[in-house]
């Protein structure tokens, strides 16, 4: 699929259909964070991919007992989905990279004005989000509140080092009415091109 015919479809979706991912149309997903950008190639993107029923239902369980995606009125979102996939990253990894003869400043590790590990983070939940598109399937990213990260690290025995980003749904997509009547792509206006994109200088 061109990358100009994937993006117009994609969207949240938080609704899926009783349908199987094949493991090898998961593993090709997944497998795509190895080509998202890292910075000085880090590469300290981690994801955890749970296909198991019981782990699928701890995940909605722990983040449905945050009320954060509680269903309500709502279509059952981490319960229908048949693939979850927790995006972490490791934050030493870039210290371990920037404290290479090559990355340093003088004696000194370059300091960053964001940090870096989240940033690729980020790129990577893109890569899944646009491959699953790709695959004919949908995907869907659930924030993880702070005390759910510590009960999904403790659940799946996820090592301290390692930060616990985002969750990514991923499934046949099924119609998600009630979840798109209160999510934040109805409530907020896309912002205009010249809101988010300067050129050349910044005016405001
Ligand atoms: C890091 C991150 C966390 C998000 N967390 C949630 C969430 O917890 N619940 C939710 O319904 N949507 C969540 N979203 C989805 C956004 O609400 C959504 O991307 C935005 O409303 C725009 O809609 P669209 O992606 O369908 O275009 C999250 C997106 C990102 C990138």
């Amino acid at each position: 699929m061109e990358f100009r015919d994937t993006l117009p479809l994609r969207r949240m979706v938080r609704n899926y259909r009783d349908e199987p991912v094949l493991h090898e149309v998961v593993e090709r997903i997944v497998e795509t964070v190895r080509r998202a950008p890292s910075a000085g190639y880090s590469q300290g993107q981690r994801l955890l991919v749970l296909t198991e029923p019981e782990a699928r239902a701890e995940t909605a369980r722990i983040l449905g007992s945050t009320g954060w995606t509680e269903p309500e009125d709502r279509e059952p979102w981490l319960e229908s989905a048949p693939v979850h996939v927790l995006v972490g990253t490791r934050e030493d990894d870039y210290h371990d990279r920037y404290r290479k003869p090559d990355k340093l400043h003088g004696d000194e590790e370059i300091e960053w004005p964001v940090p870096y590990w989240f940033v690729d983070a980020g790129a990577a939940l893109m890569l899944l989000l646009l491959a699953a598109i790709d695959e004919g399937l949908a995907a869907g990213v659930s924030g993880v509140p702070l005390d759910a990260a510590a009960e999904l690290r403790a659940t799946f025995g996820i090592p301290e080092d390692v930060s616990v980003v985002a969750l990514v749904t991923i499934g046949h997509p099924a119609p998600d009415p009630g979840w798109s009547a209160v999510t934040s792509r109805r409530t907020q206006p896309r912002r205009s091109p010249s809101q988010v994109v300067r050129w050349e200088r910044w005016t405001y």
